[in-house]
């Protein structure tokens, strides 16, 4: 079975996504990790960030990898050309640059394709912005997940005062928000939208668990 959960930066579909996973007993895939991991191997290589060719070559010739640690039910490392990018994707450098890269369309097609192939492997809640419309039309469960603005960038703060990564000004953070949900929403290959048959849950208001068991609620109804 395939969950497919899609929404803006920030509407909590990380956190979500792997705690429904680990709920079921499924994998879980952050396809934002890919876009960020190919981001980052571009800054690193000096391709500039329109030259749609070399990129594609970057997401075709670099292999990325989900690292699990002993005991955890769930990836937490991300490695791309075997260099480990945990931390190194999620800075407000790569915030910037994988707006550019994830619209190129040559690299949405290697990741796609990437996608497909690891979702197809097994039970997967798969987190993104096109995986229902693009990625898995025919998943059984789709959800587009949002929140508004200010919870958004709420959370986000929270999330890299964590980490100890990114931003943890308010303003910036909306700011960034703003900015990319702009450029995810208008770009010509798999801008954000809801698939059709997506159930829409506006998580402003809800706790994570109260999302998340709508989410097990879902998939106890496709079964
Ligand atoms: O979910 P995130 O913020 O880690 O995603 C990083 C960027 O990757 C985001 O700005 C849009 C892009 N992305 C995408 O275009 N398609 C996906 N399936 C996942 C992410």
């Amino acid at each position: 079975m395939i969950i497919a959960i899609d929404g803006p930066s920030g509407a909590g579909k990380s956190t979500v996504a792997k705690e429904v996973a680990v709920k079921l007993g499924f994998s879980c895939l952050d396809t934002g990790a890919m876009y960020r991991s190919v981001a980052w191997q571009a800054v690193q290589l000096g391709v500039a960030l329109d030259d749609d060719a070399e990129l594609g070559r970057v997401a075709r010739e670099y292999d990325i990898e989900f690292g699990h640690d002993e005991g955890e039910p769930l990836p937490k490392r991300v490695f791309i050309g075997g260099t480990e990018v945990t931390s190194a994707i999620r800075t407000a450098e790569i915030d910037k640059a994988v707006s550019p890269v994830s619209a190129a369309p040559s690299v949405r097609e290697a990741l796609v394709d990437q996608q497909r192939r690891i979702g197809n492997a097994g039970d997967y809640v798969v987190e993104g912005r096109d995986i229902g419309t693009t990625v898995f039309p025919n998943a059984e469960v789709k959800v587009f997940l949002t929140a508004s603005f200010e919870e958004r960038a709420r959370r986000r703060v929270a999330q890299n005062a964590e980490r100890g990564v990114g931003s943890t000004d308010f303003e910036e953070v909306l700011a960034d928000l703003r900015r990319r949900d702009e450029a995810d929403s208008s770009r010509a290959t798999s801008p954000l939208k809801p698939a059709e048959d997506a159930v829409m849950l506006d998580s402003t208001g809800l706790t994570q668990q109260q999302v998340v068991e709508r989410i097990c609620d879902l998939a106890q109804q496709a079964r």
